[in-house]
């Protein structure tokens, strides 16, 4: 058992338009009913959208996240967002190190640390994304990469704080693919994580971490995944652009805890 409180994220990605964020938006918080006390809700718009997604979840308890951050406050960085301008629109939680980040962008561990620092010295939650592709895997370095990858992002970051954090799993090769990772697999990377958790923190901070699995999570394969007890909900990116299956992946999260 476990007193971890599930986290679902939306994560949509570069898609929808103003009037189609919206619109999911208003879905999400019609359905949501009474799952945001068994479950923490977030979903993460592009940029443009997030004052007016911002506008329409506000009273509702669904947390407004943003896909990304810059580490400088302000200045010559054209094109960065600053995490001063994420609190101005209210939001709660930031993605750190999303794969897409990582891999079609070519952000570093170095860079992801910087982000992962500034935000949670600004008070944002971040959900620092790491995984394997499917070389690494295929070469036996599914676990090395992934504590490597979390020892790194989480330099620096202080046991006080935490409570902030939360780590996403999405092994790359089953991010859009159709291609989740089974239940078996996901929860053996997630103890790895929570054992590294132990090693470089305390017992307390690796059992109160959640660590959600993201990588082709649908309403079919969520609740299997969800009932493993190192999992803790989700990083949803194609299944939450859909409001029904979205409120469906939340329903079986919200029924794990
Ligand atoms: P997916 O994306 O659910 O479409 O596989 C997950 C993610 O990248 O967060």
């Amino acid at each position: 058992m476990t007193d971890r409180r599930p986290f679902v994220g939306g994560n949509w990605k570069m898609n929808t338009d103003l009037a189609s964020a919206v619109e999911l938006a208003e879905d999400i918080v019609a359905g949501i009913g009474g799952l945001t006390e068994q479950c923490e809700v977030a979903v993460f718009p592009p940029f443009p959208y997030l004052h007016s997604v911002g506008k329409t979840l506000e009273d509702h308890r669904i947390i407004l996240g943003a896909q990304d951050v810059y580490h400088e406050s302000n200045g010559a960085f054209t094109g960065e967002i600053s995490v001063e301008m994420l609190l101005d629109l209210k939001v709660g939680v930031v993605l750190i190190g999303h794969s897409e980040r990582r891999h079609v962008i070519g952000e570093p561990d170095e860079l992801i640390n910087l982000k992962a620092l500034k935000a949670i010295e600004a008070g944002l939650d971040i959900i620092l994304c790491l995984g394997e592709n499917m070389t690494q895997r295929e070469a036996g370095q599914t676990k090395q990469i992934n504590l490597g990858q979390l020892e790194a992002g989480l330099s620096g970051i202080p046991t006080s704080q935490m409570s902030q954090v939360t780590i996403a799993y999405e092994p790359i090769w089953a991010i859009g693919t159709g291609l989740s990772a089974t239940p078996a697999d996901a929860e053996a990377a997630h103890g790895d994580i929570r054992g590294k958790l132990a090693d470089l923190y305390d017992d307390s901070v690796a059992n109160s971490v959640r660590i959600q699995y993201g990588g082709s999570v649908n309403a079919n394969n969520a609740g299997d995944l969800f009932a493993q007890p190192n999992i803790d909900g989700g990083l949803i990116g194609g299944a939450s652009l859909k409001a029904d299956a979205f409120l469906d992946i939340v329903r079986d999260a919200a029924r794990s805890g």
